[in-house]
């Protein structure tokens, strides 16, 4: 998809769609308003209508979207009524869209270019590689390409704009959109496709091009570390697991890297303490914190984002199995710290534990971020609206929340007080891997559990990803599968940890 960003009269784009964006208060240009009226057009919030252009125009339909209230439309309103109208231009199979810029209260015009940008982009995402293509009517034997793609879109500007500035908020719209991409493509992908071997192998092949250093342990690696843990967990699995670590940037004297954690299992079925069947495949998704961080560290290497920031991803899957661990084992961490397992399905948390302690032992972070679909208690809690946070530092945390908001993927915070962190201690064992039988707290002692293979000296922030890592539809764009989630928060966080203004 070419994404162009261009200046001058709107009138003389010969786009086949050309979306104009308007507010309750119907103030459009001259000669639109009448059309909008005859098309019974109001301008609520993510309202379209398609609507026959008047002669003074040159492209070929006119696609009215509204905004809502002048008033109280934010950023993120713009964000999805350009992925809205969008979606609305690819059903109706049209190849080349413009979007006229709308006028935004408190938003500066290079900044709504990058939201219709984003929004666009991010809406158009489809996953369909597995169904066969439709067949050329023509040629009985060959496959043609299922061509309902849109292949251009164009930003226009009618305001005074500084028009570098706009491009390069488009281009790097368009970076943080693929990555996005990325990340949705290897969570949607089924999980007999994604042994961690090839996984490792796709993560590699992807970020080969970006500047990135790109490591992976195996089995045997993971032995001579002492990694009790998490092969522990892989040990049900009939294909072995792999640590993938990649670094973008520089060692700076005095500035120590930012280290981002994610789980990556790339199925859990929640091994000898088996999961119900009903949802079960969703769990292929299990690997969602991995594909974020794998995404977030393409985009920031694209952008260049002045900082030292490392990905680590332990990569297997919770399987039952003869092999498999069971509930009663007690198990060795990296760092010496042994683990009573009391239910294999709280796995994530026992991989993150030596894929923590393996970055601050390799990386020495100053900042360390874990991401997990960790917990079934986060989406009790918080929904699927917010991703579930836990810090034992407050201005790491103020930094996390602030870049959440700033790309609607927001965080809320659980306490951390010493009574739950205490709630994971064992009796026979240095840690266990559940708080309780109930599941009281079931968030927050999962964290607390990570916790625990960290110094507590290290600035650390945990997100809990399970409710917002995945969707089942509806709101705001109707994706079923994989959000994408972290990939754009964590670009917000290397920005504003590099001092990088935006
Ligand atoms: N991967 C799951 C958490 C999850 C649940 C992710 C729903 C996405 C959607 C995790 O490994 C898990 O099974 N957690 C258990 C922990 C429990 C056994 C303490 C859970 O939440 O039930
Ligand atoms: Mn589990
Ligand atoms: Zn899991």
């Amino acid at each position: 998809m070419k994404v162009e960003v261009k200046l001058g009269d709107v009138r003389e784009n010969n786009s086949e769609v050309l979306v104009l964006f308007s507010y309750e208060d119907l103030d459009f240009m001259q000669g639109v308003a009448k059309m909008a009226k005859d098309a019974r057009f109001k301008g609520e919030k993510n309202e379209t209508k398609l609507v026959h252009p008047p002669s003074a125009f040159k492209c070929k339909h006119i696609l009215l979207t509204g905004l809502g209230k002048r008033e109280k439309a934010t950023s993120y309103d713009v964000y999805v009524a350009a992925g809205r109208a969008a979606q609305e231009a690819c059903s109706e199979e049209f190849k080349t869209l413009a979007f006229n810029l709308p006028e935004t209260v408190g938003t500066k015009i290079e900044n709504t270019a990058r939201q219709v940008c984003e929004g666009a982009m991010t809406a158009l995402y489809k996953f369909d590689q597995f169904k066969s293509k439709k067949k050329d009517k023509e040629s009985e034997d060959e496959f043609k390409e299922d061509e309902k793609e849109i292949e251009t879109i164009e930003i226009l500007c009618p305001f005074e704009a500084d028009g570098e500035r706009m491009k390069r908020e488009v281009e790097e719209a368009r970076i943080i959109s693929e990555c996005v991409h990325v990340t949705r493509d290897l969570v949607n992908y089924p999980s007999n496709l994604k042994r961690p071997p090839m996984l490792a192998d796709r993560i590699k092949q992807h970020v080969s091009r970006h500047g990135i250093r790109f490591g992976v342990l195996d089995e045997n690696a993971m032995k001579r570390k002492g990694m009790g843990s998490l092969l522990a967990v892989a040990s049900g699995s009939g294909s072995p697991p792999r640590l993938v670590t990649l670094e973008y940037g520089k060692k700076r004297e005095g500035k120590p890297p930012l280290c981002l954690v994610g789980k990556g299992i790339k199925f859990d079925s929640g091994g000898i303490s088996l999961k119900p069947s009903k949802g079960m495949d969703e769990m292929k998704g299990d690997m969602a914190g991995a594909a974020a961080v794998a995404g977030a560290m393409m985009a920031i290497s694209q952008l260049k984002i002045p900082l030292h920031v490392v990905g680590v991803m332990p990569l297997t899957e919770n399987m039952p199995d003869g092999n498999a661990q069971r509930p009663g084992d007690i198990v060795k961490a990296m760092n010496g710290k042994s683990i009573e397992v009391l239910n294999t399905d709280a796995e994530g948390r026992m991989v993150l534990a030596d894929a923590v302690a393996y970055a601050e032992e390799t990386y020495k972070p100053d900042y360390l971020v874990d991401i997990a679909t960790l917990t079934g208690a986060v989406v009790v809690c918080l929904g699927k609206h917010a991703t579930g946070l836990l810090s034992n530092d407050d201005a790491l945390k103020k930094q996390v929340i602030e870049a959440g908001e700033k790309v609607h993927e927001r965080c809320w915070e659980l306490p951390f007080w010493k009574e739950y962190r205490d709630m994971v201690k064992s009796k026979v064992a240095d840690v266990k891997n559940i708080g309780s039988e109930s599941g009281e707290g079931g968030t927050i002692t999962a964290g607390a559990f990570v916790a625990s293979f960290l110094n507590e000296k290290t600035k650390w922030a945990h997100l809990d990803i399970a409710g917002t890592s995945f969707s089942e539809g509806g709101k705001p764009f109707g994706h079923v599968g994989a959000t994408g989630v972290g990939v754009r928060l964590f670009v917000e966080l290397a920005r504003s940890m590099s001092g990088e203004n935006v």
